[in-house]
């Protein structure tokens, strides 16, 4: 039985592109939020080729490019500023080059695609619970007393999805005990030398990694953030953190003389508005993302968040939210929607685990190290299977056994 109208918990990244995925399938859908308006914080975000082929497709690409900096290599620099290591993030020979935008851009942007295709958005719409699922529909509370019916629900509600807890009542994101500070400065500010390439991690064996990486068309405005350990605090906690501005301030400027000059520069004024504070949770690894009645999904952060080292976080949802639609459409009519999902979850998992893979062997290559401990692993990555591939053709290739 294939889901005839589609209830979207969260207008969050994956909320509004599965919105658009699901109606360019044709499929009638509703997206409820719990904010009152679309979110308007965070910092950018890196897309790589894999999900801008995606957002390419829902007609989303050509509207953030000319509001995003390009660039297809991440570098690597000792403390002693010199150049160890490079990343690819985009590239002619995947179709794009790596892009940098604002999330509130693309926020902004997927928003106005949902709603020019009258798509309806409910904002100020928490949800609570599920309260009846059968193999037919699913019906649902909010917080403001109101319930609603749906042939489907997919929680797209985030690393802290009530959604999930439908499914997996006891579980609770972990924390990985590190923590990132994130603030935006002028470029000009940096006196970057000539030839001094960006995106920038430079490390340091005592102080962590800084992180610089440009934003804006231009490239006028950096991102300078730092990774660190951290104690684990509860909500309250990191939101008192976010706001004692002097002590992420400090955070940035720690150790600083033992970095090289464009990092005293970096830090050198920061505007406390601009400061944003990432503790790093994952979800622990699921059995399944949907109910067994199959009226209740999670994608997205609410189904496998993932720890930043290869930026695959909302790349990642981005694949979730597009291979799901397909399946919805119907690249699985032989079988039952319910199987579908459960396809979907299966391959869906070992790609993400490869993810898992490939951010343990890059924390491994970043890790300090003596010149005679090298063996070689510095060879770049393979990484056509991540950033090339044709989802519509992989779709179809799982349900052909
Ligand atoms: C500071 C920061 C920096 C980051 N930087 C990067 C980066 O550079 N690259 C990267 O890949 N990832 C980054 N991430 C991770 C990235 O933000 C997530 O992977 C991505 O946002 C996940 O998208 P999502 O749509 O699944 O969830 P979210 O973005 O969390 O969206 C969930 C939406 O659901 C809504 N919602 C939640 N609960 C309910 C409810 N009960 N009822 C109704 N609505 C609800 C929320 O209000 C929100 O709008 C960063 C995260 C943070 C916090
Ligand atoms: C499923 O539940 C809905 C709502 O309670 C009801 O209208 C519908 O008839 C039920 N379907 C089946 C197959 O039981």
């Amino acid at each position: 039985m294939s889901p005839t109208n589609i209830a979207i918990i969260g207008a969050g990244l994956s909320g509004l592109t599965l919105a658009l995925a699901l109606h360019r399938n044709s499929i009638p859908c509703t997206v409820y939020e719990a904010r009152m308006a679309p979110l308007d914080i965070g910092g950018a975000i890196m897309l790589s080729p894999n999900a801008l082929r995606i957002l390419d497709t829902l007609g989303a690409y050509a509207r953030i490019r000319s509001q995003a900096y390009e660039f297809d290599h991440l570098f690597f620099r000792s403390a002693k500023n010199e150049l160890v290591d490079s990343y690819e993030f985009g590239s002619e020979r995947y179709g794009y080059h790596g892009l940098r935008v604002y999330r509130n851009v693309l926020i902004r942007e997927l928003s106005a695609m949902v709603t020019e295709r009258e798509i309806p958005i409910q904002y100020g719409k928490k949800f609570l619970h599920v309260v009846s699922e059968n193999e037919s529909s699913v019906t649902w509370a909010f917080d403001d007393g109101t319930t609603e019916m749906a042939s489907c629900l997919i929680g797209a509600d985030g690393i802290h999805s009530r959604v999930r807890k439908y499914l997996y009542p006891e579980m609770e994101p972990t924390f990985t005990n590190a923590m990132g500070v994130t603030a935006t400065v002028p470029t000009a500010q940096l006196r970057v030398p000539d030839g001094y390439e960006l995106p920038v991690t430079i490390m340091n064996p005592n102080h962590g990694a800084f992180v610089i990486a440009p934003q804006l068309s231009d490239g006028s405005e950096v991102l300078i953030g730092r990774q660190k350990r951290a104690p684990q605090l509860d909500r309250d906690g990191w939101d008192r953190l976010l706001s004692d501005k002097q002590w992420c301030i400090d955070f940035l400027r720690d150790g600083v003389n033992d970095f090289p000059e464009i990092v005293q520069h970096a830090v050198s004024d920061i505007d406390p508005h601009k400061i944003n504070l990432w503790p790093f949770y994952v979800v622990p690894k699921l059995d399944r993302w949907s109910s067994r009645l199959g009226r209740v999904a999670i994608l997205g952060d609410a189904a496998h968040a993932i720890p930043p080292s290869a930026g695959q976080g909302i790349n990642q949802a981005f694949e979730d939210v597009y291979t799901l639609s397909l399946i919805m459409a119907g690249a699985g009519t032989e079988m039952s929607f319910n199987i579908g999902l459960t396809i979907w979850q299966q391959r869906r998992q070992e790609r993400v685990d490869k993810i898992l893979q490939l951010n343990a062997q890059i924390d491994k290559r970043r890790m300090p190290r003596s010149a005679d401990m090298d063996d070689g692993s510095h060879a770049p990555f393979d990484l056509q299977w991540l950033y090339a591939p044709d989802f519509d053709a992989m779709v179809v290739e799982w349900f052909d056994f």
